[in-house]
């Protein structure tokens, strides 16, 4: 073991040298919906992400000294658990719960510190980022709300988008698996060019909820397959699309709660 020939002089200054670089602090899988304490250079931290990004500041609230990391996060704001004053994501306290909204003032905000995420989960999702896995997810969060009454949380939704996206890769990867096996195998007569647009056929599913959602889709598909076997050719597309968004929205304007909002 190497003897530490610094006093307390001399370890000091060299914390003060090493604040000018990068410290990894906290694995970002860590870091979830709740604040999380960290010490850096002997000093209380506190890691919380807002609006999005990961924060970090002194671990310490300006009205009375607690723990910030003891509180909690409320409409991406950080907020003490003493008497709730609450910060932006700069750090700016932006309520103080017992003055009513007002006399906030101006000193009022805590210490930021730089802080980046690398890697990590970011590397995990990019290399999950799929059309499938995107479109999935995003029609999922855009949705309406679900009988189940927990919050849509960033973590909620990384593990949806990372559950969608495990799916697929594991799917991609067998059928690559046993194209190569058994490719060979399958006659030149059996047709396999639909498999691509059956992919993308299939995001459509989460969106049929509706009615008009349904007969736009009916309709659409319909007038496409009508339409080629006439001999119409690529315009067969088009024609569907016209025929699908004309049907879905002649069923929309019939429906009583958009009449109810028209009047
Ligand atoms: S100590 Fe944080 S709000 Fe009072």
């Amino acid at each position: 073991m190497t003897e530490n020939r610094l006093d307390q002089a001399g370890e000091a200054a060299l914390y003060r040298a090493l604040r000018r670089f990068w410290h990894p602090v906290l694995w970002a899988d860590a870091l979830g919906d709740r604040p999380v304490a960290a010490t850096l250079l002997d000093e209380p931290i506190v890691l919380v992400r807002l609006d999005g990004e990961v924060r970090a500041f002194k671990d310490l609230c300006v009205h009375r000294g607690t723990a910030l990391s003891l509180g909690w996060v409320e409409d991406d704001h950080l907020v003490c658990a003493y008497h709730g004053w609450t910060y932006d994501p700069d750090g700016v306290c932006t309520r103080i719960p017992s003055s009513h909204g007002t006399n906030i003032p101006r000193r009022a905000r805590i210490t930021p510190y730089l802080a980046r995420e690398r890697f990590g989960r970011r590397m995990l999702i990019a290399y999950f980022m799929t059309d499938q896995a995107y479109a999935v997810s995003i029609t999922r969060w855009a949705g309406e709300p679900t009988d189940d009454a927990r919050p849509e949380t960033i973590e909620r939704r990384c593990s949806y988008f990372l559950g969608a996206g495990l799916t697929l890769w594991t799917a991609w990867q067998a059928s690559t698996v046993a194209g190569a096996l058994l490719g060979n195998a399958v006659p030149d007569s059996v047709p396999l060019g639909f498999a691509v647009p059956l992919v993308f056929l299939v995001l459509l599913v989460p969106t049929l909820s509706k009615l008009h959602a349904v007969v736009a889709a009916a309709v659409g598909g319909a007038a496409t397959v009508i339409a080629l076997e006439l001999g119409v050719g690529p315009l067969s597309v088009m024609i569907g699309a016209i025929a699908g968004v004309l049907a879905g929205a002649l069923v929309d304007s019939d429906d009583p709660v958009v009449r109810a909002a028209h009047r």
